[in-house]
């Protein structure tokens, strides 16, 4: 193996603590220091002014990078997005308009379901993009234009550092074709790209939880069940905590769209129940804030994942809260990442679970 663990007892835990650097490269690539402005390299065989559609197709991980992505090209480039697993929709066969573009979301690029999506797609006629890691791949091969995570080897089976590229990649390209369809004005687009810059610091940040975490991670570890909370964005990075956590502890986990709790998983709701909730400030974390009283009044034990100006908001009533520099709530998913990973981590870890292969799970699917 060309990489190692280095000081870490895991490559979890390395590809964890990496992402500072990983981050800052991969934005090396969308960024033009000089203007401080997105620059994208790569030839586009497309205008984003004049695409109908953005159709996202992915698997796992990847998939939740472009629910997160979804937001952001619907409210910074005002470009209509469709987003589904690659397993369902290459068997959907869905009607997709002329102009549109696909965006296949892998970090293998080798991925059954995604290629088998990326193929039903270009015999659609549509314009094929892909956000690959590896570059030397089939996706990457089949596609019209690659755009690089960047973010090198990931070797534990439970993806981190590559979904924190995936979700920097695509808030750039976001932010390309914002300008591109005159959805940003360019003090809107300066004011994204500097949240950009200041990610690898706030990231670096959001890592000096983790003595908190480890401690919270020893009580989530004798949990059956866990809920995670989000609203908007939040929402996919409550479903990729829930990802990481039944990956690699096996303990059951569920992330839901916050607004849904009184539709179903308010039920299981009892002092047994850690409630995750990931709402930084923003505009939505009032919202939030019944969410949690319901849980509350159920006597759920809440697990709060927000900033400071965020604690003055929904800071009550909690059993813990970890606090996340204040970030643009434009970043702040990939900054809200970062503790779902620890607890993830840290839960595996104090269970005793082999936190980089994970059993039944390979990190590369080829079959179907
Ligand atoms: C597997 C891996 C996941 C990954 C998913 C998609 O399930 O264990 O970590 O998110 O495949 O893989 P891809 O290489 O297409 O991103």
């Amino acid at each position: 193996l060309l990489v190692d663990k280095g000081n870490h007892r895991h490559f979890m835990a390395k590809e964890i603590y990496e992402q500072p650097e990983t981050i800052s490269h991969t934005l090396s690539h969308y960024l033009d220091m000089a203007s401080e402005s997105i620059a994208l390299r790569e030839a586009l065989p497309f205008d984003f002014d004049d695409l109908t559609r953005l159709t996202i197709s992915a698997c796992g991980t990847a998939y939740y990078a472009g629910c997160i992505g979804k937001y952001w090209f619907e409210r910074y480039a005002r470009l209509p997005v469709d987003i589904d697993v690659a397993s369902e929709f290459r068997y959907r066969e869905p009607p997709l308009e002329k102009n549109g573009l696909s965006l296949f979301i892998s970090q293998s690029g080798e991925t059954a379901d995604t290629l088998a999506a990326l193929r039903y797609c270009a015999g659609q006629g549509q314009h094929i993009a892909s956000l690959i890691n590896t570059l030397e791949s089939t996706i990457a091969r089949e596609s019209q234009v690659v755009f690089p995570i960047l973010c090198g080897p990931e070797i534990g089976v439970a993806s981190t550092k590559a979904f924190t590229a995936q979700l920097v990649s695509l808030a750039s390209i976001a932010i390309a074709a914002g300008r591109a369809r005159g959805a940003l004005t360019p003090e809107a687009e300066r004011k994204l790209v500097q949240a950009l810059i200041g990610l690898p610091r706030a990231v670096s940040q959001a890592l000096q939880a983790e003595e908190q975490i480890i401690e919270i991670a020893r009580h989530l570890s004798r949990a059956q069940d866990v809920l995670y909370l989000g609203r908007g964005p939040m929402f996919p990075v409550a479903m990729e905590g829930a990802l990481k956590l039944k990956e690699i502890s096996y303990i059951h986990a569920e992330g839901y769209a916050a607004g849904e709790l009184k539709h179903g998983p308010i039920a299981l709701i009892d002092e047994d129940m850690p409630v995750i909730v990931v709402a930084p400030s923003d505009e939505l974390v009032e919202k939030t804030l019944s969410n949690m009283q319901e849980v509350a009044a159920r006597g759920g034990r809440i697990i709060l994942i927000t900033d400071e100006e965020g604690v003055k908001t929904v800071g009550h009533n909690v059993a813990e809260t970890i606090l996340m520099p204040r970030v643009d709530s434009f970043v702040a998913p990939i900054v809200a990442t970062i503790p779902v990973q620890l607890l993830a981590y840290h839960t595996a870890v104090a269970m005793g679970t082999d936190v980089d292969q994970p059993r039944n799970l390979a990190k590369s699917v080829t079959v179907e």
